[in-house]
């Protein structure tokens, strides 16, 4: 499985662009975008090559590892699935292109399109010295213009994009994408209720259209989750120095939050239960909320079961688990 943390490769290449800048700048720059973000805007407020690197180098290594994670789990459940073209929709400063890369040594073909100038020019610069990702191609478009002439590719990837649309057009980009996703389509949200909303209903509509979910749910039914609990997972990433300086902070990690669903073409063999928070592992038991193709139940699996005990104290939560009793 593939680690959180950016590939050497990027992150040397964002530390070339920060190289004669200034930090408290880019510092300055990645706190007002962030600010917008809370406010409710959006990344229409990232309009210079500063702003871009500063919103990369303070928000990439965390989509980057909420992708890879949710991408991981995409793995676990279809180790055979080889893709070959990647979409990446929405796609910034490049960080599903590169996580999918990481993921998939299969992919050849990178196609992104995304209506922000500056993430653009910031993404191709990163790709640059790049043997699989130099010739990758970037349309400068609106996403619902730019599917329509897209040609349809393996696998399609929206990462963190959905928040950006009114909900017409989140159902709208969701058919189109769907509509390009010859295998598999992967959305990655931020694990917050309003993100998984947002999954919940892409996931209806498609399944709806004949789509099959490969992950996280073990299964294609309705959601068994009620308000205020919702479906998100935590990923863990190390801190870089300089990711550290543009954030303003002296913890060497952060926990990122997300919800994602990946959906397939094909109905998926292998429906396992997903762990859905960290398991309280006890002398005497250990207890686990799984969703399973039946709800969600809280597993008790007590010590006496030596076997099943110890591998239940490796369950993490987001881990897919054969389903428990
Ligand atoms: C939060 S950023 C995420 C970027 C990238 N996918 C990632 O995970 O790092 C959202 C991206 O969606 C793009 N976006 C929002 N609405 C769009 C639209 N209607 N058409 C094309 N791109 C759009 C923005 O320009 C921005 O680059």
């Amino acid at each position: 499985m593939t680690a959180p943390d950016l590939p050497a490769e990027l992150t040397a290449a964002l530390n070339f662009r920060l190289q004669g800048r200034s930090r408290s700048d880019a510092a300055a720059r990645a706190a007002l975008i962030s600010r917008t973000y809370r406010d409710g805007g959006n990344s229409r407020a990232i309009t210079t090559e500063a702003d871009a690197l500063a919103y990369a180098l303070a928000r990439m290594p965390a989509t980057y590892a909420a992708i890879t994670a949710s991408l991981n789990a995409l793995r676990e459940i279809r180790p055979e699935f080889t893709p070959q073209t990647l979409l990446d929709v929405g796609a910034g400063p490049g960080t599903a292109t590169w996580a999918a890369a990481e993921a998939f040594s299969s992919l050849t073909d990178f196609t992104l399109l995304d209506a922000n100038r500056a993430l653009r020019a910031l993404a191709l610069d990163l790709f640059h010295g790049s043997s699989r990702l130099a010739h990758a191609r970037y349309a400068h478009r609106d996403a619902r213009a730019a599917l329509a002439d897209s040609e349809p590719a393996d696998l399609v990837v929206a990462s963190y994009l959905i928040a950006e649309l009114g909900e017409a057009e989140q159902s709208a980009l969701a058919g189109l994408m769907w509509a390009k996703t010859r295998d598999t389509l992967l959305v990655v949200e931020p694990g917050t209720p309003a993100g998984h909303a947002r999954i919940l209903a892409l996931r209806a509509q498609l399944i709806a259209a004949g789509a099959h979910v490969a992950a996280p749910c073990p299964h294609d039914g309705q959601c068994p989750l009620a308000s205020p609990d919702w479906c998100h997972f935590t990923q863990r990433l190390p801190r870089s120095r300089a990711h550290m300086q543009v954030k303003g902070v002296e913890l060497p990690y952060e926990d990122e939050k997300f919800s994602y669903v990946a959906l397939t073409r094909a109905p998926v063999a292998r429906h396992p239960a997903r762990v859905l928070a960290q398991p309280v592992v006890s002398k005497v038991e250990v207890m686990a909320k799984l969703c399973t193709a039946d709800g969600v139940v809280v597993a008790k699996i007590p010590r006496r079961a030596r076997a099943d005990y110890a591998a239940a104290r490796r369950w993490r939560w987001g881990d897919a688990v054969m389903e428990e009793g």
